[in-house]
């Protein structure tokens, strides 16, 4: 496995493997490594000759309040389990490597990045689609793997390759969770001991919905508010967002249609998580 930091290097590889008839898969990764990952660098190598990973906090996605600077990272474990998988290559730029002075090239996109995390968090969308954009022209990949976790980027990432013409699949993985049912995020790491328990109501909150959902309730709008009391009932929880929307154009909707996204996000303590589900 090469782990490499620069965007030549990662061009010259992904072209010899190109002249070779090789596929390639790719996952982009802010790093810290946990299952969540593992699986869908397990979905690459699955289906794919060549798996490229990359390892980059983008500070472009994060707004100026946000956790940029305590973003955990561990690029020895990481590589470690990198190597364990099979993954081919690491690209782990340094931030001047992906934007140089002068940078001023954005990609940016409406409606879907309106409501949710796209609300909450003005600047994630544009810093996302940018540099996910880049990534995609220095890997070239065939396929890209992305978490379900994320639905809101995921949804936005195959309209993005859709809208510009990128000839890539874009493969969503299901959410990767727990045994107690906590989705696997890298800031789960921020929790203290007791919000790792308190942290547990945005599952049980998920699975309300499902179930609501499964007892054939038609309205989005009943649905959302059951969630939000049953999180109200945490003194420890404060809700950022609890809403539905269709599945594909992430607006919000009043009554139950598939598909739907029904997300979540909720701050326990200082740390902001977030969780979903598909109504499809
Ligand atoms: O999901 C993430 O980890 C990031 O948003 C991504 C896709 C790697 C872009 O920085």
């Amino acid at each position: 496995m090469k782990i490499e930091g620069t965007i030549a290097a990662v061009r010259a590889q992904v072209k010899a493997w190109k002249k070779e008839g090789l596929s390639v898969g790719f996952v982009p990764t802010m790093g810290y490594l946990h299952e969540g990952h593992a699986s869908l660098i397990k979905a690459a190598r699955a289906n794919n000759d060549r798996v490229a990973v990359s390892i980059f906090v983008n500070p472009m996605q994060f707004g100026p309040t946000e956790d940029l600077a305590s973003y955990p990272r561990d690029l020895e474990k990481d590589a470690a389990l990198c190597e364990s998988l099979g993954v081919d290559l690491i690209f782990h730029p340094e931030p001047e490597e992906m934007y140089h002075e002068g940078f001023s090239s954005f990609v940016d996109m409406s409606v879907l990045t309106e409501e949710l995390c796209g609300l909450s968090r003005p600047v994630h969308f544009r810093g996302v689609c940018t540099v996910v954009s880049k990534l995609f022209n220095i890997v070239q990949p065939d396929r890209a793997y992305f978490g379900q976790k994320d639905a809101q980027q995921l949804a936005i990432i195959k309209h993005m390759v859709d809208d510009l013409n990128m000839d890539i699949e874009i493969i969503g993985c299901p959410i990767i969770r727990e045994e107690d049912g906590l989705a696997k995020s890298s800031r789960n790491t921020y929790l203290s001991a007791e919000e790792r328990q308190v942290a547990l109501i945005l599952s049980r909150s998920i699975r309300l919905g499902q179930e609501l959902c499964q007892q054939g309730e038609t309205s989005a709008e009943v649905i959302v508010e059951k969630m939000k009391e049953f999180i109200g009932t945490e003194p420890m929880a404060r809700i950022d967002y609890v809403k539905a929307v269709d599945g594909l154009t992430m607006q919000q909707i009043k009554e139950v249609k598939k598909p739907m996204l029904v997300a979540i996000a909720v701050y326990i303590g200082t740390t902001r998580l977030i969780d979903n589900f598909i109504w499809d």
